[in-house]
């Protein structure tokens, strides 16, 4: 089955055909145009522009996919229905409409987090369930079980900011460009994380929730009694900060593992990116035998399209709809 995928619920316009059989989904083409450039100026994404320029990009991506996929018309699309930027979400639906009704084909309204969950199995065989999933990304941090590919209950999330946010907002007062997440990870890599003594929140509470917000005061605050920064002192800042984040997500995501016995950890969202978080989680389940932990490929970890199509084959017909009844969905919780 031929699934063209379109993905703009934030600032990426990603468009793909993925080709899935026999459990598995392959990427024959994938598009995506970033804004980055456009928002960095603002210091973070303005949702007017973002959807200004998703509406300017999704036709001819498109067309230029169909085309280096050789396919004329795919059997199904999938689109990302939520959650995002109501105004984003709402390019790819329209987009997605208006062709499923053209070419009279199925169409998938997917949820945005189950993407991110099933980007660790593009290109790969379908791993082996129960699965524990801990997304992490500029909006979200959760943690999910899945029974089966197609039944899934959130254990926690986070009770204010995501992870993504924590990174960016520590870039911003550092004076470093947007996205944030990726210019700490680099300065990270030269400093010593046992410098500064951020706090690791929630770390010790029972729950499977995350908040980032004291650490962000944290950060912000180090930063004002910190004018005069080195290199060195930037370093050592950003890997110490970028630690406590680490150390928080590894260890939450260790205890869910205790308790729900998973045979599979699947990772996903932009935060995975970060060598440094997936080296501890490398480290730590390489001693947690029958558990097999799966990184997304650091091209599937942020925005993709590949990861929408696989959402929709993987949980089966759980996000089939028509053309009529699709619609954005903001604030779809899992
Ligand atoms: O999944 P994503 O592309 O978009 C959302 O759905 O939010 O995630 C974007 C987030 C941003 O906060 C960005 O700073 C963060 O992922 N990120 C990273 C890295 N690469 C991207 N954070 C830490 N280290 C990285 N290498
Ligand atoms: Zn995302």
């Amino acid at each position: 089955m031929n699934i063209l995928a379109i993905e703009t619920s934030c600032d990426d316009t990603s468009v793909a055909l993925v080709c899935a059989t026999r459990g598995r989904v392959h990427v024959a083409a994938q598009m995506t145009a970033s804004q980055i450039d456009l928002h960095r100026v603002y210091g973070g994404v303005v949702p007017e522009v973002a959807a200004r320029a998703h509406a300017e990009t999704i036709a001819p991506l498109v067309m230029d996919v169909l085309a280096r996929a050789k396919i004329k018309k795919p059997d199904a699309i999938a689109v990302t229905c939520g959650p995002g930027l109501v105004t984003s979400l709402w390019v790819g639906v329209i987009a997605a409409k208006t062709l499923a009704w053209q070419w009279n084909v199925p169409v998938y309204g997917a949820n945005h987090m189950l993407g991110h969950i099933y980007s660790s199995i593009i290109d790969r065989p379908l791993p082996k369930f129960p699965a524990l999933a801990l997304v992490v990304s500029g909006g979200h941090t959760e943690l999910v079980v899945l029974a089966r590919p197609d039944r899934w209950k959130k254990l926690g999330a986070t009770r204010d900011d995501a992870a993504g946010e924590a990174f960016d907002k520590f870039a911003k007062v550092l004076g470093l460009p947007y996205p944030g997440g990726p210019e700490i990870s680099e300065r990270a890599a030269a400093g010593a994380s046992g410098a500064i003594d951020f706090p690791r929140p929630m770390l010790r509470d029972a729950s499977f929730d995350f908040s980032f917000a004291g650490l962000k005061t944290a950060g912000r605050l180090w930063a004002d009694a910190h004018p005069r920064r080195t290199k060195k002192i930037i370093a050592d800042a950003c890997a110490s900060y970028e630690q406590a984040i680490v150390e928080v997500l590894v260890a939450k995501t260790e205890r869910a593992v205790k308790k729900f016995h998973p045979k599979t950890v699947m990772l996903g969202g932009g935060v995975t990116a970060n060598n440094a978080l997936r080296a501890a989680l490398m480290q730590t389940f390489a001693t947690h035998r029958g558990v097999q932990l799966l990184l997304p490929e650091k091209k599937f970890t942020t925005d993709n399209a590949a990861m929408i199509g696989a959402a929709a084959y993987f949980t089966k017909n759980k996000f089939l709809t028509s053309w009529k009844r699709l619609r954005a969905r903001p604030d779809w919780e899992l």
